[in-house]
This record gives C-alpha cells, sequence and structure tokens, in this order.
C-alpha cells in the first residue's frame, strides 16, 4: 500500500489536566475523504485542532505525507502542586508546520478579521501556500463558488451574515492550495438555504479533488459525500463505516444513540 496522506498512531489529547481523546489511530489515503459524525461535546473539534497543530497532542503521533508534524517525546504525569502546563509542551507540535505541509483547517465558527474587507482577506490567504503553483487557478474555483463573495468584495468582515462569513472562511482554506482540507462544522447555524448553498459547494470541492476531512451534524450529508464515516463518542472512533457499505440515517442514529422509542 502506498504512504497513507494522514496516519494518526494512538492520538491522545486535550486541554490540560483534562483528557479529551485518546487511541485515535487512522490512515487517509490520497484520494480519500472521510467524515466524523457524534453528539456534540465530546471532542471532535479538539481532535481537529490537535491535527491542525493547535493544541499539542499528549500522545501518539501524526504523520503527513510520511512525515511526522509534532515533535517527539514523552508527556510526564505532573506532580507539582502548581499547574505547569509547560510539561505538556514536550509534544509540541507547530501549525506553521502543518500548514507548510499543506493540512489546512477551516475552524468551526470562522474567526476571522472583522475590520478587513472580503477581498484583502481574499489577497493575503494565498501566502499560506507559499511555494506552491495553482493560486490562481483556485482563485478561479473559489469566484465560482462563492459568487456571493464577489458581490460583497468591499464590505468589511464585520457587516456579512453568518453564512457569508463561512463562505470566506472555506475560501481561506482553499487558497491555501490545501492537499487536505479539514472542515468543522461548514453548515452550522445556518438557514436551510444557505446550508444547501453550502453543502453543494462542499461536494464541488469534493469533485474538484481536494481530499476532505469533515465533521457535520447532517449525517445524509456526510454519508452521501465522504469515501468513508467515522463514528465518534466520548473522545474515541467507535465505527468505522465504508462508503460500499454506508447505513441509512436511521440505522446510524441507533447505532450511534441506541434504540429510541
Ligand atoms: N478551550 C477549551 N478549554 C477547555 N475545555 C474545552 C475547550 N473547548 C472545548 N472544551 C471541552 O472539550 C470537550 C470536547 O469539546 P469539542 O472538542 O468542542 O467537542 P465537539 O466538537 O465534538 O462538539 C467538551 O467537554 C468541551 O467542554
Ligand atoms: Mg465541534
Amino acid at each position: 500500500m502506498s504512504t497513507p496522506l494522514l496516519e494518526l498512531r494512538n492520538l491522545g489529547g486535550g486541554y490540560p489536566p483534562i483528557s479529551v481523546f485518546r487511541n485515535i489511530s487512522l490512515s487517509i489515503g490520497n484520494r480519500e475523504s472521510v467524515g466524523f459524525f457524534g453528539p456534540n461535546g465530546h471532542g471532535k473539534t479538539t481532535l481537529l485542532k490537535t491535527v491542525a497543530g493547535l493544541l499539542d497532542p499528549w500522545e501518539g503521533d501524526i504523520l503527513f505525507a510520511g512525515t511526522r508534524l509534532n515533535a517527539e517525546g514523552r508527556m510526564r504525569a505532573r506532580t507539582s502542586r502548581n499547574l505547569n502546563y509547560d510539561l505538556f509542551r514536550r509534544r509540541r507540535i507547530r501549525a506553521e508546520t502543518v500548514v507548510r505541509a499543506g493540512l489546512i483547517y477551516v475552524m468551526q465558527g470562522n474567526l476571522l478579521f472583522p475590520e478587513m474587507t472580503v477581498e484583502e482577506v481574499l489577497d493575503i490567504a494565498p501566502r499560506a501556500a507559499e511555494g506552491r503553483q495553482g493560486v490562481a487557478e483556485m482563485r478561479l474555483l473559489v469566484d465560482d463558488l462563492f459568487p456571493r463573495l464577489c458581490e460583497r468584495r468591499d464590505s468589511k468582515i464585520r457587516y456579512l451574515s453568518g453564512g457569508e462569513r463561512q463562505m470566506v472562511s472555506i475560501a481561506v482554506g482553499l487558497l491555501a492550495l490545501p492537499r487536505m482540507l479539514i472542515l468543522d462544522e461548514p453548515t452550522l447555524g445556518l438557514s436551510p438555504k444557505l446550508r444547501i448553498e453550502l453543502s453543494q459547494a462542499v461536494r464541488r470541492i469534493r469533485e474538484s479533488n481536494v481530499p476532505l476531512v469533515i465533521v457535520d451534524q447532517n449525517v445524509e450529508f456526510l454519508t452521501s459525500l465522504v469515501d468513508r464515516l467515522f463514528l465518534f463518542d466520548h473522545g474515541s472512533i467507535t465505527r468505522e463505516i465504508d462508503a460500499g457499505s454506508m447505513p441509512s440515517h436511521d440505522e446510524i442514529m441507533t447505532m450511534m444513540f441506541g434504540e429510541t422509542l
């Protein structure tokens, strides 16, 4: 088998001193897209932030295209009375290393600079793609995916709707020329109409051969989009389902939450 694009080996992490997820092992192939589905507050975002280099992993390794992204080292149990979070930094991972490798994370809740205009944000976004070809083509795709952003190019981010901000966030991720794009609940909190619009854009991103790792609460959308779905519960992957044998919405709900009356 060829080297996986993303490989997690026994990954664990959280917010010191609270462990949120553990024992996450998975391999994602070069052209594969995967989804995560699970209840709120069970650690999906924490896992993705760790993979993206925003939080330090407590144990295990993150490999991207065969290169380990996190520093090696063992995290020691803390015994001192005063909290010393620096101990957790022994396994440090740098967001810059992750971005340069082409692993791009679009955060849940689109945190953008409110005083910048859409155009200004889209102009600086390709800096993350430093050294890689294809920014102009990607800009064409972005304009095609989100015509609404062209209309609003001179607006400050603070005046955009939630859906429009989400579009800008995804556009920024794309303009970094991802080798893999991580989308954390891209349709969260949107009106039904915008949710459909965003879902269609995500589908087209997938079809343009950008491998996705995506968390979403809409299980039908996920099952129709990805090659593999991971059910995620209490900080662990509880089940892995292939596209070929994708269960119905009701079956997934039963796997996740048990029989409902
Ligand atoms: N910044 C933070 N500091 C401490 N705990 C957090 C922080 N963010 C989230 N948590 C906690 O981590 C757990 C997992 O949250 P999260 O990863 O956001 O779950 P999900 O994305 O599956 O909804 C929750 O119990 C949440 O309260
Ligand atoms: Mg989340």
